[in-house]
């Protein structure tokens, strides 16, 4: 056997946790895979007498985070405790200092690809970041590797372990928004500010990381047009489940074809590989949002902390990847994949190839996701008086939108003064015609509080 590869984990929380475990209770299986020990030398937390889930040898454990970063014993970095300022200064002294790194920060990624990347290349080491998206799912390797004969030209994603948690815990068990946020947090999927998660910050930041890899273009998280799931009323997913849809926070990439002039979108998602034009695909449009999507679909029957991954390439079709997609295990499981394949030699290999984060230009530009094509549900609460169903109609008919289907239900007797639900499912429409057409109902003096709308995924 080779020398043992020295491991210096920095955080040991949920995650940190979950990789010390593996490593200190799994090493002969680890050295099997990887063909040399995977040491750990060294563990770094805030607070050393915290109590932890697994029992660190306390000559390990400190509070030092430059005696790990500049220890000859260790040959690789772990960066596992989160943020972006802390943790940018961390990987780039780590890669400054000549260590592997490998992370599962997607927000750091998100806002700080280019300098990590520059830096890890520069200081000709390797960072790898498999838990930065959809936690135990190799999303990362598919999409760079096994997928690298493709163009993507559409991804359709479920990214939020603990927003999928919350909206499968109000639809199915009736659990309220608190109670479910609450559970996910206790049960180590949240972020350590939630808002990130259910803001639709946390999905957009994975969005930005799989973008890279698919399209090569960097877009930073405020380019990401994103809705979360905080405001989505009990309403709405009553309506959903009786229209035959359920809601998801979705992340979505879609690339248009610039040259024929029409947007791609979910009405063609599903287009068959000679359908595609892929010199032709210059511009994506990337954002995150609350979806109703079929209950038949499959991306719909994604529950709990589960994530799934949709991704449609011009050589292979539709493809799916679904797994768990936050907490200890699952994420320690794709953490230690990497310093496997460190060890191995693998992950330099593909690191270098891929040159990711780099100058290299491959035509593509984010554009808005005002050309998307969708369906929309739209629900509004209207005065119960003539006219009212027909204002609404013209101003989706002045936007060139054609309605689908109409719910409305009586106004509760003796009280006609007030407000009805209606609700309003349309035809395919452009996003920004759509949104406008939204502004002039929310004007009409018959519309009692402002619409609330939601893409639908057909
Ligand atoms: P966490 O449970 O909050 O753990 C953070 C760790 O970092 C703790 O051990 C903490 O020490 C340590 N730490 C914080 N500030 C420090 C400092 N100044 N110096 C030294 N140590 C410090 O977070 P987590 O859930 O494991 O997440 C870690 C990373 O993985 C984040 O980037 C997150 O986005 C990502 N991630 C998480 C999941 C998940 O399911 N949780 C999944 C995929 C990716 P103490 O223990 O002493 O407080
Ligand atoms: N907070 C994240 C989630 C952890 O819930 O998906 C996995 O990245």
């Amino acid at each position: 056997m080779s020398e043992p590869v020295g491991v210096a984990l920095l955080g040991c929380g949920t995650v940190g946790g979950g990789v010390a475990k593996l490593l200190l209770e799994h090493g002969d299986r680890l050295e099997q895979r990887s063909g040399r020990r995977l040491e750990l030398r060294r563990v770094v937390v805030r607070d050393p007498a915290k109590p932890r889930a697994v029992v660190i040898p306390p000559a390990l454990l400190s509070t030092d985070i430059a005696a790990a970063l500049h220890d000859p014993a260790v040959h690789v970095v772990v960066e596992l405790i989160g943020g972006t300022d802390l943790a940018r200064r961390v990987v780039l002294d780590a890669l400054a200092a000549g260590k592997h790194v490998v992370t599962a920060n997607k927000a750091l990624l998100a806002a700080h690809g280019p300098d990590v990347f520059e830096a890890a290349r520069k200081a000709e080491r390797t960072v790898c970041f498999e838990a930065a998206v959809a936690g135990g799912v190799p999303i990362i390797r598919a999409l760079g590797e096994s997928l690298a004969a493709n163009q993507v030209t559409a991804i359709q994603a479920i990214l939020n372990g603990t927003s999928n948690y919350i909206l499968t815990a109000m639809a199915d068990g009736g659990k309220s928004y608190a109670d479910a946020l609450a559970e996910a947090q206790r049960l180590g999927y949240a972020e350590a500010d939630p808002t990130l998660d259910v803001d639709g910050s946390d999905a957009a930041h994975k969005l930005a990381v799989l973008a890279q890899i698919a399209f090569g273009v960097t877009a930073q998280p405020h380019e990401i047009e994103r809705q979360g799931i905080e405001r989505i009323d009990v309403t709405d997913i009553r309506y959903a489940t009786e229209l035959g849809y359920t809601i998801k926070l979705l992340a979505e990439a879609w690339s248009s074809p610039s040259q024929v002039g029409k947007s791609s979108s979910r009405q063609d998602a599903g287009d068959r590989p000679d359908d595609l034009r892929p010199d032709d695909l210059k511009t994506v449009a990337l954002h995150v949002a609350p979806v109703m999507v079929r209950k038949t679909d499959m991306l719909a029957q994604v529950r709990g902390a589960y994530n799934a991954i949709q991704i449609v390439g011009d050589v292979v079709g539709e493809t799916l990847y679904q797994g768990p997609g936050a907490g200890m295990m699952p994420t320690a499981s794709s953490v230690v994949a990497d310093l496997i394949d460190l060890a191995v030699g693998r992950a330099q290999k593909t690191f270098a190839a891929a040159r990711l984060w780099s100058h290299r230009d491959r035509g593509f530009t984010v554009e808005p996701s005002e050309k998307v094509r969708s369906r929309f549900y739209l629900r509004l609460a209207v005065r119960d008086m003539p006219g009212v169903l027909a204002d609404v109609c013209r101003v989706l008919a002045d936007e060139g939108i054609s309605i689908s289907s109409v719910i409305q239900h009586e106004a509760v007797e003796g009280h006609p003064e007030q407000s009805v639900p209606l609700v309003i499912m349309t035809h395919y429409a452009e996003t920004g015609r759509f949104r406008s057409a939204v502004k002039a109902i929310d004007r009409l003096g018959t519309v009692a509080t402002p619409a609330v709308s939601y893409p639908v995924d057909d």
